[in-house]
């Protein structure tokens, strides 16, 4: 458990509760942690910016006291300046807007920023060039690895290249994340290609012994 990833420069598990049983939410976040996840990724659907629906800052703000660990939110909403205070006041450390949902994402980098950390990410389809004037203004750099929207989706390698570009542009103070259908059998490629957070949902979640899914992604990043 991580209050402050950007004090470590291994690589880190970022278990997304995308794929968690709601019905006992808070029990499956204590679980994860206990199991060996560094930190809880809160992906926050809007159904407009996606085609999914999720949760908000009520939810937030519910399972904020449960751990002290470092809550990393995913805004895939169409208006992250609107909601961004409210979920950085329920308890999201890091908020991370996508580059496709604002016009000016110089403008959303500083006004997130002065709530926490900001990040920023890019859809599969959005190209590296577009995010480069950002980057200065960013701690992190969330690359999708899939279309945004549902956990247990399939990789798309295709990405890699666009992390191998960003790495290369980052200061030792910033992290890149990736986030979709990261598994045992990708993570290697991923952590080669220079990223340092990795999002995992249906991986940790849908199996019945998350100490040991951890443990498989954690020994193929050593
Ligand atoms: C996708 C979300 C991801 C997702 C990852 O829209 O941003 O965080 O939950 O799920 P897996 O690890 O199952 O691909
Ligand atoms: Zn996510």
């Amino acid at each position: 458990m991580i209050r402050d990833p950007f004090t470590i420069t291994t690589p880190l598990i970022v278990a997304s509760i995308l794929s968690a049983d709601f019905s006992n939410l808070g029990d499956e976040i204590r679980e994860v942690l206990d199991a060996g996840a560094d930190m809880i990724h809160l992906d926050i659907l809007d159904g407009h910016f996606a085609p999914n629906l999720s949760f908000g800052p009520p939810v937030i703000q519910k399972i904020r006291p449960i751990t002290p660990a470092y809550f990393d939110a995913h805004l895939m909403i169409a208006e992250p300046l609107r909601y961004g205070p409210a979920m950085a006041r329920a308890g999201a450390n890091g908020l991370t807007f996508h580059f496709e949902a604002v016009a000016d994402p110089i403008a959303a980098a500083r006004t997130l920023g002065k709530l926490g950390r900001v990040g920023i990410a890019l859809n599969p389809a959005t190209p590296v060039d577009r995010i480069e004037p950002v980057l200065d203004e960013v701690d992190l750099v969330l690359v999708m690895s899939v279309v945004p929207g549902f956990s247990g989706q399939k990789f798309m390698p295709e990405v890699l290249d666009k992390c191998r570009r960003i790495k290369r542009r980052l200061r030792a103070d910033q992290r890149i994340e990736i986030d979709g259908g990261i598994k045992p059998d990708n993570i290697r490629q991923a952590r080669d290609a220079g990223v340092d957070w990795f999002v995992v949902a249906s991986a940790i979640f849908d199996s019945p012994d998350r100490f040991t899914a951890i443990a498989e992604l954690r020994g193929q990043l050593a």
